[in-house]
């Protein structure tokens, strides 16, 4: 079996992503050459762990770790929290994990993004593998060490960087993945293709709805392309220092507001936040007079193609999109900072947008 291999060269780690059909039941065999202990316990969610877990602990076994019992939790975004965090630490402690050992994320972003955090704080920092399942994780969250959990005063408030020792994407679990989440993920697809690539764009177009309808040769391709791309971001600016990571957040800032409004609870999911963020990311930078009407008209195109989320499913206002802002970026003397576009494949930091235009912005799309 042949699969891809895209390294993360980090500045405080450097390691491989590999990509193929049927990676899991040779993860142990993958794992024994990068993990320095057989101890080792999984973390994943309910809905994984009916899929994929007896096999994958199979295959651990098999290759000779002694894992311990999995950790298993609630499905969905609601597991981001101190309570699942605390559950996860008391497990690895109990099982007397020591420094040599490793933590195993299988599963989506949720389960990436608190996994890792554990890890990194479990005795100082003990070994960390991503074995990402949906298409979210596999394009983005399982690349670059970015750990969170949530907090009442906003998403992924609460966090490390910690780079995982590898990730393993086992693109056939995409097979089972509901079509909602294969869509949320490729709001993060078309992201890259925002920021800097018309090229990928034009791919996108081409390809998009056949990707979404699972085509594996697709999938394939998007994914690949996805981890060069974060890799590439992640060399240059591991720890958002530069106003180069930070271009990763297009979409975000307003997507992150109605994630925060609509309370986490399965009505709005990551991706599709995401999604509807970038078209008003997109729309805004028009506004100012940025980015030209035609490529707003064609990322709109896009979106009504692949029938992504484009606003959100409960009611919000302009001063609940404003006040989530602030506290997910802080506003300065009346300055907030966001990810502008001049065009498709042309994004940047503004640090410097007028807080008054963003109202006056948001008041037009959503009232109050
Ligand atoms: P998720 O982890 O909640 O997974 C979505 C759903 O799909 C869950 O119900 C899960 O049980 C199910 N699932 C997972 N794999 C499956 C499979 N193969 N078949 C069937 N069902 C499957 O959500 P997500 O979209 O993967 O991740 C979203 C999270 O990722 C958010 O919390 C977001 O903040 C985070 N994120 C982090 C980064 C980062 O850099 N760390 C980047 C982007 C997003
Ligand atoms: N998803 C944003 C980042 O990894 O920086």
């Amino acid at each position: 079996m042949t699969h891809s291999t895209v390294n993360v060269a980090a500045s405080s780690a450097s390691y491989d992503i590999h990509i193929g059909e049927g990676l899991l039941s040779r993860a142990g065999d993958m794992l024994k050459g990068v993990l320095p202990s057989k101890k080792i316990c999984v973390v994943t969610d309910e809905q994984v762990a009916k899929h994929y877990l007896f096999d994958f602990m199979h295959a651990l076994e098999f290759a000779g770790f002694t894992p311990y019992p999995p950790v298993i939790l609630a499905a969905g975004e609601e597991t981001k929290s101190f309570q699942q965090l605390q559950h996860i630490i008391e497990k690895a402690l109990g099982y007397k994990l020591d420094r040599k050992s490793a933590l195993v994320a299988l599963g989506g972003g949720v389960i990436g993004d608190i996994t890792g955090f554990a890890a990194s704080i479990i005795l100082r920092g003990i070994h960390f593998v991503q074995v990402p399942t949906t298409l979210l994780a596999q394009v983005d969250s399982s690349v670059g060490g970015k750990t969170a959990i949530n907090s009442p005063q906003g998403k992924n408030l609460v966090g490390t960087f910690y780079q995982p020792k590898t990730v393993l994407i086992d693109t056939g679990t995409l097979r089972t993945l509901p079509e909602r989440e294969l869509k949320s993920g490729y709001a993060e697809i078309l992201k890259y293709a925002l920021i800097d690539s018309p090229e990928f764009f034009q791919w996108l177009e081409q390809n998009g709805q056949k990707l979404l309808a699972g085509d594996p040769a697709a999938l394939t391709y998007a994914i690949e392309y996805s981890c060069k791309a974060k890799a590439a971001i992640v060399k240059a600016d591991e720890k958002e220092q530069k106003d180069i990571r930070a271009l990763l957040n297009l979409g975000h800032t307003f997507g992150h507001a109605f994630e925060a409004i609509g309370g986490y609870d399965g009505r709005l999911l990551h991706g599709e936040a995401v999604g509807i963020g970038l078209k008003l990311a997109f729309d805004f930078s028009r506004e100012v007079g940025l980015c030209p009407a035609a490529d707003c008209d064609a990322l709109g195109k896009h979106l009504d193609k692949t029938g992504l989320m484009q606003t959100p499913p409960f009611k919000v206002t302009a001063n609940d999109v404003l006040a989530r802002m602030k506290g997910d970026k802080k506003a300065k003397d009346g300055k907030m900072t966001f990810i502008l576009a001049r065009g498709i494949g042309k994004s940047f930091v503004a640090n410097d947008v007028d807080e008054a235009k963003v109202t006056e912005f948001l008041r037009s799309r959503f009232g109050g």
